[in-house]
């Protein structure tokens, strides 16, 4: 992983490594599958909302419980995601998925408790108490992004989608709650737990849309092997072709740019959030040269 995003990684690491632990041994195993799942993964969404905290004046150390949550929803969405009856997935994170590890009824309640957790890494943290209505409204857009308006909506559709052809404008609306409202939520946390004001979080909630749709375009990139007729009907590459899907990509990148601009103009020091974009570009530079 690139060395500017090392910093907070390690933090959000060990945030989440304190933040799991089994309090009686009557639970081992439920928490080592959690673990087991929650310690990995590249903690995008968690140094969104620690960057746009920090960007309106939060320390780390406020931030990072909200951090945590927002990881603890990505780690059960990945799990639930993995599920023989959602993508059947056999390996996550370059290792075999937690049903695979610790079966199918470990892995759904190890999802089920991460995905709690999350709310409960918010409200029992110090930040909480000395900013109670910060911690609502992260707990707020929190639930409301991840759930049937958000990811879990998304999620739905995504798996009609992969049974028939579908347009352009359902598979703009697929990216825009399964992967993107998730986002959205990590960079809004992050502008709450700093009392950010409504103009800068409407600006921050453009650059995280921009950034969602940038960053699942690019997966799909990463994802296709080259050849059309094996990648998956809801692509992007499939759907726009690899030329049009990287043309694509790039004005999202410009577009979450623009936005920066904005923000640099009302004195905001936007430089870690220029270099997350470029960072997503980076990675499919690698990908078309491989
Ligand atoms: C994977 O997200 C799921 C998608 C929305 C494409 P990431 O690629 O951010 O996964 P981790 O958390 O780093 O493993
Ligand atoms: C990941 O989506 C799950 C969520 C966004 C909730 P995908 O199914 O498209 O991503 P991978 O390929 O399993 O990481
Ligand atoms: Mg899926
Ligand atoms: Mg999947």
């Amino acid at each position: 992983m690139n060395s500017f995003l090392k910093f907070d990684k390690e933090l959000i690491d060990s945030a989440m490594d304190k933040a799991l632990v089994s309090v009686s041994s009557d639970f081992d195993k439920i928490v080592e599958a959690m673990r087991y799942s929650a310690l990995g993964g590249k903690r995008l969404r968690g140094i969104l909302t620690l960057e746009f905290a920090k960007l309106f004046g939060c320390d780390y150390s406020d931030s990072i419980s909200y951090a945590v949550a927002v990881e603890c929803i990505q780690a059960y969405s990945l799990i639930h995601d993995d599920l023989p009856c959602m993508d059947d997935d056999d390996m996550r994170r370059g290792k075999p998925s937690c049903h695979i590890a610790f079966g199918e009824a470990n892995a759904l309640l190890a999802g089920d408790a991460l995905l709690t957790h999350a709310f409960c890494a918010i409200s029992e943290s110090d930040f909480a108490k000395k900013h109670p209505e910060r911690a609502v409204n992260a707990i707020r857009v929190l639930s409301d992004y991840a759930g049937f308006r958000g990811m879990v909506g998304g999620q739905v559709l995504d798996l009609e989608a992969a049974e028939k052809e579908v347009d352009t404008d359902t598979i703009f609306t697929i990216h825009r709650l399964k992967t993107g409202a998730l986002i959205k939520a990590a960079v809004l946390m992050g502008c709450y737990a700093a009392g950010a004001d409504e103009e800068n979080c409407i600006l921050s909630e453009k650059y995280a849309s921009e950034f969602g749709f940038a960053f699942q375009i690019a997966d799909d990139i990463l994802d296709f092997n080259g050849d059309y007729d094996t990648c998956e009907l809801n692509s992007c590459v499939k759907i726009y072709g690899l030329e049009k899907a990287k043309s694509n990509f790039l004005l999202h990148v410009a577009e979450a740019n623009s936005v920066l601009e904005k923000l640099e103009q009302k004195g905001f020091d936007t430089e870690f959030l220029k270099k997350l974009l470029e960072y997503l570009c980076v990675r499919v530079d690698k990908h078309q040269n491989d």
